[in-house]
């Protein structure tokens, strides 16, 4: 476990805590909408899109976190999995869920900074993105990387704490803001302007509370 403060790279305490949340259903859950307003459930179904992956598809999830997506990908699915992170402890926890979940084979850890991932252009078929625009410094550099790596016809789909959902999640995001953990974040207006900007469409954006769940298809 990580020291109490420090940003995402140095594993901070609140990265186990948040962690934890996010793999026990019924705890974390009542912790969610508590604390955002929101179902966790909504993160699980989204992630369930990996799982309709054909064989050799590719999918960079960014970032991965613990693994949480990972519930999304089948045993023996065939799935090229990219699961890349600023944290080096992170991606260690996902390598155990990997294993835990029997798809070890299937997931590579990277490494890497959202806004400079080492992937060539068009190269991947599902970008997934959980819980991280509002952690990254610069989330539109980071909607313009993730759609530099998608193939046409590719899917976007992620989550992100919304910055107008409202004044009772105001002290949150201030509170992750001093804290390091978050970054400025966007609107939903915002968002949606960055993704069609950069040949995203059909879009979807959905607000559970305090998260805002969005899907998009690169032209
Ligand atoms: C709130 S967690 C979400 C992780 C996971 N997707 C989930 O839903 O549980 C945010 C993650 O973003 C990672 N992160 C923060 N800044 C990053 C960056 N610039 N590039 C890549 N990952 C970053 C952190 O290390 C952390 O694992």
């Amino acid at each position: 476990m990580g020291r109490p403060f420090g940003g995402w790279h140095e594993d901070p305490l609140w990265a186990s805590v948040y962690d934890w949340t996010v793999e026990h259903p019924l705890i974390g859950g009542v912790l969610w909408k508590a604390g955002l307003g929101s179902e966790l459930r909504r993160l699980y179904d989204a992630a369930a899109e990996i799982g309709s992956l054909p064989a050799g598809a590719r999918v960079l999830d960014v970032p991965c976190g613990g693994g949480v997506a990972l519930r999304g990908l089948r045993v023996g699915q065939g799935v090229q999995y990219v699961a890349a992170d600023i944290s080096a402890t992170m991606l260690e926890r996902t390598r155990e869920a990997a294993v835990e979940r029997g798809v070890a084979d299937q997931v590579e850890t990277v490494l890497a900074d959202v806004v400079d991932l080492p992937f060539d252009d068009a190269s991947v078929d599902l970008v997934v993105s959980f819980t991280g625009l509002h952690c990254f410094p610069d989330p539109e550099a980071a909607v313009a990387e993730m759609a530099r790596v998608l193939a046409s016809g590719g899917v976007l789909t992620g989550s992100a704490l919304l910055n107008d959902t409202g004044l009772r999640f105001a002290p949150l995001r201030f509170a992750g803001r001093v804290g390091g953990l978050l970054g400025p974040g966007c609107t939903a207006a915002e968002l949606t302007g960055w993704l069609a900007e950069h040949d995203l469409s059909e879009v979807r954006l959905a607000t559970s509370g305090a998260v805002g769940y969005f899907r998009a298809v690169k032209a």
